[in-house]
Order: structure tokens, then sequence, then C-alpha cells
């Protein structure tokens, strides 16, 4: 069965809702472990008030006994903790009121989802858009990605993510291993490996802050232990680089992602770009450089998958942008509630999350099966075929 999920819920109404349809059975799933990674999330210098009001927990609603999948649905639940101060504006049931009462928004942002989603689906009042397509979304997204982390994390698959690039500052490379990479950019208030970065990027943000403005970054993800041959060449829809790509891209603010080197690409000799095959009896066939980020062909080739996206500036500004009042249709300068003014480091975690999700997928297609046993005898079956290779 292939894997999916969907999600439900607005960012100011009682909880998030996500059902994963195809996991195997005998997953055993560590809650502690899950929680951690929704509360990385809620990190990160430069988020505003509302991570203080949220204290994100997953309860788990279906699909899990006595701390093992079942092979059934898996039911996913955060609860908004501000549903409380919203209950009024966001109930189900039809409400009488002023504009005010139901704070009807009128007044769409640039850069948001506001505009577009008012047009389309012939609503007047543009909270029934912004609800939806805020961030807060992302946090369930994690939820469901640290799910697929941990089934990965069965099979020696490991994933860390950390920022590269705050506007205008960006982090010297590193040569750090997975494990250690991921210890330090924990520790990191803005999720890099280097503590001078750390320092320059915070104080860059307080700039930008104090200038009421907002600004977007560069984060990357790396996926190790990953065998050769997930995804496949063989249909535009199974390469595994373009799937990763398309959820990438579905992050919130969103707007560029890389493999490997990425554009770099573009802008040197191919000698410089592919990676040499080599072979050794310890590893077997492997690539001496890693630039094209672990893909040829849209399958793995069992390098580590390196995934970067860019994330734009925030879209909610304190310093006003222009824009249209839908119901006078006068100009008007975008006046701010609440915003972060950075959320790359949190976009980080999102970005592993999705990725994790994705590399799952395409590990059950590739070994296919209803139970981890029999996931894991399939696993055994394609090694021993490679060993013989
Ligand atoms: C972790 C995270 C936090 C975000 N926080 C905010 C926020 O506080 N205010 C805001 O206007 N946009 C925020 N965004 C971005 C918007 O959700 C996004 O720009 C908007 O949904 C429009 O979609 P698009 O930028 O992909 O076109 C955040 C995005 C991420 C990934």
């Amino acid at each position: 069965m292939s894997l999916r999920y969907l999600t439900a819920g607005e960012t100011h109404g009682p909880q998030l809702t996500a059902i994963i349809e195809g996991l195997p059975s005998h997953l055993p799933l560590d809650f502690e472990a899950l929680n951690f990674e929704l509360a990385r999330r809620q990190k990160g210098y430069g988020r505003g008030r509302r991570m203080q009001i949220e204290k994100d927990t997953a309860q788990i609603a279906g699909g899990v006994r006595h701390g093992y999948t079942t092979g059934a649905p898996v039911a996913l639940i955060v609860e908004n903790n501000d549903w409380k101060h919203w209950q009024k504006i966001m109930n189900i049931e039809p409400m009488e009121g002023t504009d005010e009462e139901k704070r009807r928004v009128h007044r769409p942002r640039p850069g948001h989802a506001d505009l577009n989603g008012g047009l389309k689906y012939n609503h007047k009042d543009l909270r029934n858009v912004l609800e939806r397509s805020s961030a807060r979304e992302t946090a369930i997204r994690v939820a469901v990605g640290a799910v697929a982390k941990q089934f990965l994390e069965h099979f020696g698959i490991r994933i860390a993510g950390h920022v590269i690039r705050i506007g205008e500052i960006e982090a010297p490379p590193h040569n750090l291993p997975l494990s250690e990479l991921a210890r330090v950019t924990e520790a990191s208030s803005v999720r890099v490996a280097d503590s001078e970065t750390e320092k320059k990027m915070e104080a860059y943000i307080d700039k930008i802050k104090e200038e009421g403005d907002s600004i977007g970054g560069i984060v990357e993800c790396i996926v190790e232990g990953v065998p050769v041959g997930l995804g496949s060449h063989a249909q535009y829809d199974r390469k595994l680089d373009g799937r990763i790509a398309q959820a990438v891209m579905s992050i919130n603010a969103f707007k560029g992602v890389e493999i490997g080197i990425g554009f770099e690409a573009g802008t040197i000799p191919g000698s410089q770009v592919h990676d040499e095959i080599v072979y050794t009896k310890e590893r077997g066939y492997h690539r001496s450089t890693n630039r094209l980020g672990g893909f040829e062909g849209g399958m793995t080739n069992g390098m580590p998958l390196v995934v970067r996206g860019v994330m734009k500036p925030i879209p909610t500004l304190y310093k006003p942008l222009q824009s249209v009042d839908i119901d006078t249709k006068e100009a008007f300068a975008a006046q701010v509630e609440r915003s972060d003014a950075c959320a790359v480091p949190a976009a980080s975690v999102v970005l592993e999350h999705v990725v994790a999700w994705e590399v799952a997928k395409a590990f059950l297609e590739k070994f296919g099966g209803d139970s981890i046993q029999e996931i894991e005898r399939n696993v055994q079956g394609y090694l021993a075929q490679l060993e013989e290779y």
C-alpha cells in the first residue's frame, strides 16, 4: 500500500489533524521523540509571541496500540492552545455580530494567500483563507514527518537539518559528521554549526526586527544511510529528486530548492560537477565526491542526500506595504497584528520532516510490505543482491 497523508485544521481552530495511511504494522513509536520534534519547530531566534502561547504536543487518536503501529491509519492531533481565545470567532455554528466581533479580514497582505484565496473561493472575509494558509499547518506536517523519521531510523537512515544563510549572513562550510552537526545545531538559537555566525545572525535579526522588517534565508537537510535505488528513472512522477523538490516547494514561503550543488551546476564545467564512480570491497560502488547530492537519474545513488531550500522573508511586516481594501477598493498601508521576524531556523526543522516523509514513502514503495518484519526481509534480500552485483 502506498503511503499518504492529509491534514486539516486552522491556525486559530481547535486543533490540527492528520491521517497517515499505509504505515506498516509493528513500527515502534517513541512519543517523546515525536514531541521533541514539535518542540524543535517552535524554537529559533526571531519568532513572535504565538510560539510562546503554543506548547505543541501530538496526540495519537488511532492506528497505534501498546506502543506499536497496527497497520491501521494513524491519526495525529496537535491542539491549538490559542483556540480558547478564538472560540467565538472560529465557531463552526453561524454567528451574529459585527465585523469587529468576527475579526473579519478585508485588507489582504502582500505576499500572503489572502487576496488570491478570497478571489478564488469568493470569500469577503479573508480570514477564511488566512486561517488555513498560515504556517501553523507545518506543526502537523512535522508530526507526520516525525513518524516517517522514526520509520527511517528503524532502517538506519538518519536526517539532520541546519541553517546555511539568514539574509546577508552566511554560515561557513563545515566538516562535521551528521550526528555532530545535529548536536551542535540543536544547541544553536539559529541552528547553525558556527558560534560566530550565530552571534552575527542574532544581531542581524535584531536589526531587521527594529526596522519593522522580516528576513528569509537558506536551509539544508542531509539524509544518510539511504540505499541505492529509491525512486526511478522510468517515469516523471517516480523521480525522487523531483518529488522531494515538490515537497520542499510546498512548505510555506519556500521559493526555491536545490539538490547537491544545485544552481551552481549551471555555472561550471561537467568535469567539476559529476561525481566519479569508484569501487572498493568494503563500500561497494560509491562516488568519490557528492556534488550531485545523492541523486542520478531520479534515483538515490547511495551517497547522502543533500537538499536545500530558500525561504522568502515572512510577508506580515510591521513596516507597512501597500495593498487594497476589498470593501472600498482604496489603497491602504497593510497593518500588522502579530508575526515572526524570521522563521528560518524553524523552517529548517520543517524541511527535515517533509524530506523524511518523501524518503520514507519511496523506501516503502521499494521494499513494500505490511509489517516491519516483511519490510526487513525485503531490505535484506535487496542488500544481498547488491553485494552479489
Ligand atoms: C515556520 C514558518 C513560520 C512562518 N511564520 C509566518 C508568520 O508569522 N507570519 C507570516 O505572515 N508568514 C509566516 N510564514 C510564511 C507564510 O505562511 C507564507 O508566506 C504564506 O502562507 C504564503 O505562502 P507562500 O509564501 O508559499 O506563497 C511562515 C512560514 C514558515 C515556514
